[in-house]
């Protein structure tokens, strides 16, 4: 479907949801929300920030702009990110509140309180401080989903440290481009997690990153989870367990600037070379926490909110850890897969908990819609009252199933715009004052200023559609890319200044809602992780096998887009294998490269590559010729019989 097709096939999407009076009874935010920050922005963020956080010296500026792409924002306030999310709560009367529920792939399952992960974590934070840890260090956690990953980031977080999570599912190869990046000095990890009914092992992949590179590591702690066999090499790792025995849970949070970095998460760009987003404390933390409370309704005394993500994401980061637990929420977390041990094992720990809100990804919803509804039908879901999904563009009839089957007709959809670099939600509905409307992510939220732009930086208007940009600094903004400031400005902000672009195309309706087209740059985003087509072109071309490739992302029911490879073999190598040989060595290649979720769906072995006079490679006739479409406009095309012989050769 060209882009026009799929936006027209959008918009005959006439549905409507408008808020039950029920729910508006209760709802924690109104449209005054609006109001207040159409008035004054910046003091509706100051006001926002006084209220959901405790600073341990108060700031009284709100935001210093005056070295534009460089925010800064709360600056002269104080404030400890961790004792945001635990001590207080102790403090005021909420230890024995439940915080995570934990629920281990094979059965396992443990409980914290406000005030046992408050100990936990202090007892961590004396590790780590015995272990040299300070403020500003770089520290890797890279660990299944388990509280103790929690854990080593509030511990970490604590200190002034700075985590990067590198998600569990990366290879040693990504790990040890990370830890060389960030120049870590500790790594945090575990023996293996659980997946798919087996054990998978995280320490082995440690090892392998620090066996030849990334010599900034001087300490490997190591969770015992999977207890699967490790190799030790003494001096260097230690057992967590065994360290946190002696320790005790007397620990005071010193206070930090507002722009002490919390963390780094690498996220891919339109380079071969990931990149690693820079976020602070004082904006980030208030932001994370405004949006956990107002978009998805929480009531911290009576919901029990589950956001399905991994920590090793941006989702991970502030609607598992940072905003649920500033907002003193019960969740609960899962360790595995949706279908371990049975297809309706989510379902069955909605039932179990009696989730009230759930968060999760349109991939996931139509991975359920092909199951059948008759899985989740099995289980009482009627606990649920708020629903929420995020990553990418949910089609209407995932959204429309998802009301039906797992909200019982009745719950409020929030389909949640944002991105690893805008920190927290953007664009979204709010329940109880939003209509909703079933594929779109509507409206910015109270506070966010947002455009549709044409790309010589005019408003497209009503009706018009273009590339979305953010206008005004926002509170969870990004502060740079680590060690990277040419590459920060020249990303974001010389398309069109001083206004931040996405890299979303966008399209307004004639009420001004905004419904999201996917990307206009080189990265693909495959069951809502962005994954980078040049990334996997030099992992491809780094195989002694590959001569050239090109990479893109082809739409697929599933998983939004899938990843498809075209590859040029090395002289020598041509006749040699089938190319169910070749397909099959390249995916494990990437595989081992990247990380199981880059593997290409389908590798094309062709003779040639379709290129521009300037050398450039025609991904959208590749794309065209992925998705099984007559090829588009060949008009700068080099030579137009490549074409013919790649799709006569595909035939
Ligand atoms: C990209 C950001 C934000 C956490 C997960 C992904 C796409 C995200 C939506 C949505 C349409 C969406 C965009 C964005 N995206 N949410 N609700 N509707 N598209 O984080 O890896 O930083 O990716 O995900 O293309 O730019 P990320």
């Amino acid at each position: 479907m060209s882009e026009s097709q799929k936006i027209d096939s959008l918009l005959r999407e006439e549905r409507r949801f408008p808020p039950s009076p029920e729910f508006q009874k209760n709802a924690i935010a109104g449209a005054d929300l609006y109001e207040q920050a159409g008035a004054d922005r910046l003091g509706f963020w100051a006001t926002q920030s006084r209220e959901l956080l405790h600073w341990h010296k108060p700031f009284t500026e709100v935001l210093d702009w005056s070295n534009p792409p460089f925010a800064k924002w709360f600056a002269d306030g104080h404030l400890n990110v961790s004792y945001n999310c635990l001590d207080r709560h102790v403090l005021e009367g909420r230890g024995d509140r439940v915080a995570l529920h934990f629920e281990g792939e094979p059965g396992d399952t443990r409980s914290l309180t406000y005030a046992e992960l408050t100990a936990e974590v202090k007892k961590a934070a004396n590790l780590l401080t015995s272990l040299g840890l300070g403020q500003g260090d770089r520290v890797i956690i890279y660990m299944p989903l388990i509280p103790e990953a929690i854990i080593a980031m509030l511990a970490v977080a604590r200190l002034g440290a700075i985590h990067s999570v590198v998600f569990g599912g990366f290879s040693a190869e990504s790990l040890r481009a990370r830890i060389d990046d960030a120049q870590a000095s500790m790594v945090i990890t575990a023996d293996g997690g659980h997946r798919k009914g087996s054990v998978f092992a995280l320490k082995t992949a440690v090892d392998q990153a620090l066996e030849d590179g990334a010599t900034s590591v001087e300490k490997v702690l190591v969770v015992q989870r999977g207890g699967n066999d490790v190799d030790w090499v003494q001096g260097r790792d230690l057992w967590w367990h065994e360290e946190m025995a002696p320790m005790v849970a007397d620990h005071e949070a010193k206070p930090f600037e507002a722009e002490n970095p919390l963390f780094i998460l690498y996220t891919s760009g339109t380079t071969g070379k990931p990149k690693g987003i820079l976020h602070t404390s004082g904006g980030y933390l208030t932001q994370a926490a405004f949006t956990h409370k107002n978009v998805f309704d929480l009531h911290p005394e009576t919901d029990v909110y589950w956001c399905t993500a991994d920590i090793g994401w941006i989702t991970g980061h502030s609607y598992v850890v940072y905003g649920p637990l500033a907002n003193g929420a019960t969740q609960v977390i899962y360790e595995g897969t949706p279908d371990t041990p049975h297809p309706g094992r989510w379902w069955e720990i909605i039932e179990k908990y009696k989730v009230t809100i759930f968060y999760t990804a349109p991939t996931a919803i139509r991975t359920f819609m092909k199951l059948g509804r008759e899985i989740p039908q099995k289980f009482d879901l009627s606990s649920l009252r708020v629903l929420g999904t995020v990553g990418e563009p949910i089609n209407p009839e995932a959204w429309i199933w998802y009301r039906e089957v797992i909200g019982g007709n009745t719950t409020p959809i929030v389909d949640t715009w944002w991105q690893t670099e805008t920190g927290a939600i953007m664009i979204s509905a709010l329940p109880g004052v939003t209509t909703t409307k079933p594929g779109s992510a509507q409206v910015p939220l109270p506070g966010v200023s947002i455009d549709v732009l044409t790309e010589d930086g005019q408003q497209v208007g009503p009706e018009g559609g273009g590339l979305l940009v953010i206008t005004e600094p926002w509170p969870s903004m990004l502060r740079g890319i680590w060690g990277d400031d040419e590459r920060f400005k020249e990303t974001y902000w010389s398309m069109f200044g001083d206004r931040y672009f996405a890299g979303d195309g966008a399209h307004l309706d004639k009420d001004n809602d905004v419904w999201l087209l996917g990307r206009v740059d080189d990265v693909m985003n495959i069951s809502g992780h962005r994954l980078s087509t040049m990334e996997i072109e030099s992992a491809l071309v780094a195989h002694p096998m590959t001569a050239e490739a090109a990479v893109v992302g082809a739409s697929d029911d599933t998983t939004g887009q899938a990843v498809v490879a075209f590859v040029i073999l090395k002289s020598r190598f041509v006749g040699t294998l089938s190319d169910e040989e070749v397909t099959a060595q390249l995916r494990d290649w990437v595989a081992q490269q990247i990380g199981a979720i880059a593997k290409p769906r389908t590798v094309f072995v062709v003779a040639e590559l379709p290129k521009t006079r300037s050398g450039k490679i025609m991904r959208r006739l590749l794309r065209d010729i992925a998705e099984g479409r007559e090829v588009g406009d060949t008009t700068t095309l080099t030579d137009t019989s490549v074409i013919r012989v790649i799709s006569d050769g595909l035939k």
